[in-house]
This record gives structure tokens, sequence and C-alpha cells, in this order.
């Protein structure tokens, strides 16, 4: 699998089977992510891979928390901007359509979508995750080398025949991750990240993504590439087609 191969077809897998990940595959993919870059490389990363008893043990507190309705975890970070703007919110509102339509829930139906949301913390079946922390001190350009590092280890999962799905949503159970975890005390949770091989049987849509033109610039003298809009051309099409089981 090229690099290209493994970029297009990961995407959030949420339907694993229970089919265990050999150590091994995971100490080579946590081994080889660790050339990932970091400003100065500081490798601000500090990752917990959880399988077997204590995960199952970890899942069963959270689903339990959330189904019996507890409040979140006091936010130690925002997920999202109070006050999302156009175009994101647009983009939100679409994925939250699209995920639900993709599961048959209609978009009223509370009940139905918060047991979808439960899944989460189950890890969607999963029989492995990863949960990733950063040391509180850290400021915004460390955050985003967490998020070079996740990216990486979810490609090198791809090339091992593996999927992943990063979640926050672990975020709002952060307490009962650290219970069982014991981190040190300045390492806070960003995500957790269930991983495993994909169940077939789970369907789902391939989320787009905005046209080039939206979220790149190209300035100077060079060619627009084939197939996307430069900035003053309002027709760049999606460059994903929707797939679905
Ligand atoms: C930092 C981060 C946190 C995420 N948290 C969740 C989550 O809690 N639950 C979930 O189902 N998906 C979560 N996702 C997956 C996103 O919804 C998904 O990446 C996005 O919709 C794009 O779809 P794709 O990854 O399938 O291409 C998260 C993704 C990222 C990068």
């Amino acid at each position: 699998m090229n690099v290209y191969e493994a970029v297009e077809s990961r995407r959030a897998v949420r339907g694993f089977t229970d089919d265990p990940v050999p150590v091994e595959v995971l100490e080579r993919v946590l081994k080889a992510a660790s050339w990932a870059p970091s400003g100065s490389n500081l490798q601000p990363w500090h990752v917990y891979v959880v399988t077997g008893a204590p995960l199952a043990q970890l899942k069963k507190v959270a689903v339990a928390r959330v189904a019996a309705g507890d409040p979140w975890d006091e936010r130690e970070f925002q997920l999202y901007p109070p006050e999302l703007k156009v175009p994101y919110s647009e983009r939100r509102s679409r994925f939250g359509k699209e995920r639900y339509s993709a599961l048959g829930i209609a978009r009223e139906d509370w009940e139905a979508r918060q047991r979808a949301a439960i899944a989460n913390w189950d890890c969607f079946g999963a029989p492995a995750a990863l949960f990733c922390f950063i040391d509180r001190g850290m400021g915004r350009p460390q955050w985003a080398d967490l998020g070079m590092y996740l990216q990486t280890v979810m490609l090198l999962l791809r090339a091992e025949g593996l999927h992943s799905c990063p979640q926050m949503a672990w975020s709002q159970v952060r307490t009962s991750v650290e219970e069982a975890l014991d981190p040190p005390a300045e390492l806070m949770l960003f995500c957790g990240m269930s991983l495993g091989y994909e169940d077939p049987d789970v369907d789902f849509i391939r989320t787009l993504r905005a046209p080039l033109h939206e979220t790149v610039t190209f300035v100077g003298d060079i060619d627009q590439p084939r197939g996307s809009a430069g900035r003053n051309t309002t027709s760049g099409a999606c460059v994903n087609v929707q797939v679905s089981r």
C-alpha cells in the first residue's frame, strides 16, 4: 500500500470485529509513528495502548456512565468553539446528517442518536484502543504535533490492514480513563482511538471534502492543478465519491 492509498483508505471506522490485534503489529506501528515530526523534536505525545481485560473494564464503566445519563466530566478543553462560524458550522451539520442517515436514524430521534453515540465508549467493538495524553503545560503548536502523530499512526495502521477511529468522545468521560490508566498528574487526555479490523457488515457513508479552492490558496506563477479550481473559480468539484455498502 502506498501513501496515497493509505491516506485515501483511512476513514473513521465505527464497526470492528473482535479479532485481536497482535501486539507485535501495534509495536511496529507505534515505533514507526514515533518518526512523526514535532517542533524542536519535543515528541509531546504520551500514549497508552489498552487491550484485553483492562479495555473491557474501561468500556463497561464508560458505557454504564453514559447509559445512566451521568453528566460529562468537566471539560479541560472545548471540543469545538461555542460559536462555530460558516463554513465550519455547515460542514458539521452536514456530517451529522450523513452520519445519522447512514444509520437510518431520524435527526429528531434523540434516543436512537444516544444509542449510536454510546457505541463510542464501547470502542465500536474494537479489541484495542489507544489514549493520547499531553502535558497540560504544552501550547497550541504541541497540540498540532499530536495531530501529526495520530495521523501517522492511523496511516501505518492502514498499511497493516487495520482501521481506526479517533475519538474526542473519550474526553467527555476523562476521569474514568484516568482512573483506569493512572497517568501522571500533569497529563491531560486529548482523545482515544479505537483500532482493529473493520467489520465488513457495518454500513458506512464516506464523508466528502470541500473542493480544494475552499481550503487551499495557490499563490504565485504556477499552473492550477488539474481537477481542482483556483482562487477565482467557483466550480470545484468534490474530490471524493460517496460510497456505502
Ligand atoms: C481529533 C478527532 C476526534 C474525533 N472524535 C470522534 C468521536 O469522538 N467519535 C466519532 O465517532 N468520530 C470522531 N472523529 C472522526 C471524525 O468524525 C471524522 O474523522 C470526520 O467526520 C471525517 O470522516 P473520516 O475520518 O471518515 O474521513 C474524530 C476525528 C478527529 C480527528
